[in-house]
């Protein structure tokens, strides 16, 4: 059993195959955290919480209650009562009061991990969860703190509910998910994940400095700017080395990761729903349950802690028929013709498609009601055969003629001003009553809080896949909610809106993959400003960011793979000049660069050369030979652009017997030697060989005197190097 609690020092001690936490109370029954690192055998640290020093415990030293509550390393932090950092949980009386403060009532070790009540969530029926209740002992309301505690992953995911068991309705103002404190005599740095559209999650590490730090989102979704993600290092922790504290919020709305550190240079981390735009009615009896956290502790540098993340979603996030499998691969119609396009010109992408290697054919944006640019038929989800010039059936028929799968694009949420749906139903969005709502991309965002608008949208999506053989679902969002306001919500529950859609959100995909299970979804928002766990939940692939290019991919896809699998991020070959940036890379390259994702094509196929067809159907094959291993592989950062000139990422097979490597030197340089690379994660004893040489190389070899790779020419010059254990 990995959760055990000692009755006579109130100790709880949680231990994944790696690491410990260890949780206890003090005399008074406050709850605390003692520890979390490595894993330890010792069963009791609680000498650690300085219970034994000045201003010592309140019922040793009365006079100071608000010293030590604003120094305890408190598990679950409440507003108002001495604690001065921020806290986690903040309430609202019905007279208005905000003071509280949560005190041990009793615990529940249970066998296995469950998903939280209608919220996505990992799951395990080998893990254990612990479950600790809280009350506060004047206002009548407990908190349950559940942890999942994972055997095979150095996981914990933590969530908490709050029960109104007393008989007055109160607010909650904030309800945050997880808190962690950590001290390191090194100092603390923190990496956050930042970007905008185009440059989705690039990583920022910087040193934690006094006050407050954080990263959030209030656009309604996680966002292309910001990301629910926050990771605490040691400061001098590197890729393979160092002590790694990180935390990943299995939720895809408003969120706040924050890193406080105090008069102590203690750091106080903490995650959940973002507090501002949220305000939750609790009437007696009802309760609330707040996303899971996932936390992942790392002695070994942030690549173990990539890992970990790697695992854990892949075993335990991610459902479904496609989880495990090969994706096919598909070109998608948006760059190579975005909304100029009938089935003719589609027809023509999937013939010269099927004769490459690719297995399927995405239709894009502009199929529906009159939409031929971005200003109309949101919400009007009914093929335009004239447009098409054909039946949406008989272009799916056609394409599976020519041996390929057939996908499409959706936009649910949203309702277009011009379009039949809003003249129909103009109070169908999020508004407030005195304000003309805001464009973004000439849309609106459609109130699917309301169960009459999300059974309306999900019904049209349903009706369209069932009249075609459609494998394959893009769900898109395409702007951030803004006007809130709903009116199928009242006074005191306007505050719940946004929480709510995301609930929603999840409501609507929820039943597209129960009623089409064998369906392949891919989620995106304007390239990847959804890209986050909880929509991994329903989707095993996020389309990862609309730039398309080979460079910016570099960046963009190492700030996204620093949490989500290969396997999860969407990435395809396009043209050059490339639309984002305009700039010119080798096909080849490009190609490398996507076959670390889940690889297809934007490009209009029938408008390439000869040459350029012939490295698609090299990129097919490659794709079956080694998407097996980069989809369950461990991943390695060999070096980072723009850290340096060099690029290099490798996945290696968990049983070490195979690798392979994807190397980008972004600038030429001229009058070089050969450069030499050295590879990662080998087993350092085993003999290996790299394709097209005939030398064996030991795998300490390959590690730590390296190889030299010689022949690069040009800029953006890229090698795939694939290594097998001989
Ligand atoms: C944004 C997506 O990221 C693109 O790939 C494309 O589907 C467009 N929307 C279509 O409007």
């Amino acid at each position: 059993m990995a959760v055990h609690f000692y009755e006579n020092t109130g100790v709880f001690k949680l231990d994944t195959p790696n690491s410990t936490m260890m949780l206890a109370l003090t005399p008074e029954g406050y709850l605390g955290q003692v520890y979390y690192g490595r894993s330890l055998k010792d069963k009791d640290l609680t000498y650690l919480m300085r219970t034994d020093e000045p201003p010592f415990t309140p019922s040793v030293n009365e006079r100071e209650t608000m010293s030590f509550f604003d120094a305890f390393a408190w598990e679950y932090p409440t507003y108002g009562s001495g604690d001065y950092r921020d806290s986690a949980f903040r309430i609202r009386t019905k007279s208005g009061h905000e003071a509280c403060v949560l005190k041990y009532d009793s615990y529940r070790i249970v066998k296995g991990k469950k998903v939280p009540d209608g919220l996505p969530g990992t799951f395990s029926d080998t893990a254990n969860t612990l479950e600790i209740t809280l009350k506060e002992p004047d206002l009548g309301f407990t908190v349950v703190i559940s942890y999942g505690v994972f055997d095979d992953v150095d996981a914990i995911t933590k969530s908490v509910k709050v029960i109104n068991t007393g008989s007055e309705t109160f607010f909650l103002e904030r309800a945050l998910s997880s808190v962690l404190n950590i001290e390191s005599e090194k100092g603390l740095d923190m990496i956050t994940l930042h970007g905008s559209w185009a440059r989705e999650r690039h990583i920022c590490r910087r040193e934690i400095p006094y006050g407050r730090s954080n990263t959030s989102s209030i656009r309604g979704e996680s966002g292309h700017q910001d990301h629910p993600f926050i990771a605490v290092m040691d400061r001098d922790a590197s890729e393979t080395m160092g002590n790694v504290w990180a935390m990943s919020f299995i939720y895809s709305g408003n969120f706040l990761a924050q890193a406080e550190k105090n008069q102590f240079d203690c750091v106080r981390v903490m995650m959940g729903i973002n507090p501002e735009g949220f305000l939750w009615r609790l009437a007696a009896g009802e309760s609330f349950t707040c996303p899971e956290t996932v936390c992942i502790f790392s002695s070994q540098g942030i690549g173990a802690m990539t890992r970990s993340f790697h695992d854990l979603f892949r075993t335990h996030l991610i459902r479904g028929k496609y989880r495990d499998m090969k994706r096919p691969i598909l070109i998608n119609n948006w760059e190579a013709t975005y909304f100029d396009f009938n089935t003719e010109k589609l027809l023509q992408i999937a013939r010269t498609a099927a004769g490459a290697g690719i297995e399927m054919l995405v239709m894009d944006d502009g199929w529906f009601g009159h939409r031929d640019s971005d200003n109309s038929s949101l919400g009007d989800w009914k093929v335009n055969e004239g447009k098409l010039g054909s039946t949406l059936k008989y272009l799916v028929d056609e394409v599976n003629k020519l041996g390929l799968k057939f996908g499409i694009w959706f936009e649910p949420e949203m309702i277009s001003p011009d379009s039949d749906l809003y003249r129909q139903h103009p109070d169908w969005v999020i508004r407030t009553p005195y304000k003309k709502p805001g464009l973004s991309r000439c849309q609106l965002v459609l109130d699917i809080t309301r169960k009459e608008v999300r059974d309306y949208a999900y019904e049209s999506v349903k009706a369209v896949l069932q009249s075609a053989n459609i494998e394959y679902v893009k769900w898109d969002m395409n702007r951030q909610l803004a006007d809130i306001g709903s009116l199928g919500l009242d006074c005191e529950t306007q505050g719940e809106l946004f929480h709510r859609y995301v609930l929603a959100l999840y409501e609507m995909q929820n039943r597209l993959i129960t009623d089409f299970p064998d369906l392949l979804l891919e989620n995106c928002s304007g390239g990847g400003a959804r890209f986050d766990p909880g929509m991994l939940y329903f989707s095993p692939q996020i389309w990862c960011s609309d730039d398309t290019d080979a460079v910016e991919r570099l960046m963009i896809q190492h700030g996204t793979a620093m949490i989500y699998p290969l396997s999860t991020i969407g990435a395809h070959v396009s043209v050059c000049p490339n639309h984002s940036v305009g700039r010119s890379t080798p096909f080849r390259t490009r190609g490398y660069v996507a076959l670390f994702g889940t690889f297809g094509y934007e490009l209009d196929i029938s408008k390439l050369s000869e040459e350029e067809l012939d490295i698609v159907r090299e990129q097919t094959q490659m794709y079956h030979c080694y998407n097996d291993l980069i989809r369950r592989g461990d991943y390695y950062r060999i070096s980072s652009y723009p850290d340096s000139n060099i690029d290099c990422v490798s996945v290696v097979a968990k049983d070490k017997s195979e690798a392979v490597a994807v190397m980008v030197r972004v600038m030429g340089v001229p009058n070089v030697h050969s450069l030499r690379l050295k590879l990662a994660g080998l087993d350092g004893n085993s003999s290996y060989r790299i394709d097209g040489d005939e030398r064996t190389y030991t795998g300490a070899a390959l590690m730590y005197a390296g190889i030299n790779v010689a022949g690069l020419w040009g800029d953006f010059e890229g090698r795939i190097i694939h290594i097998t254990r001989v």
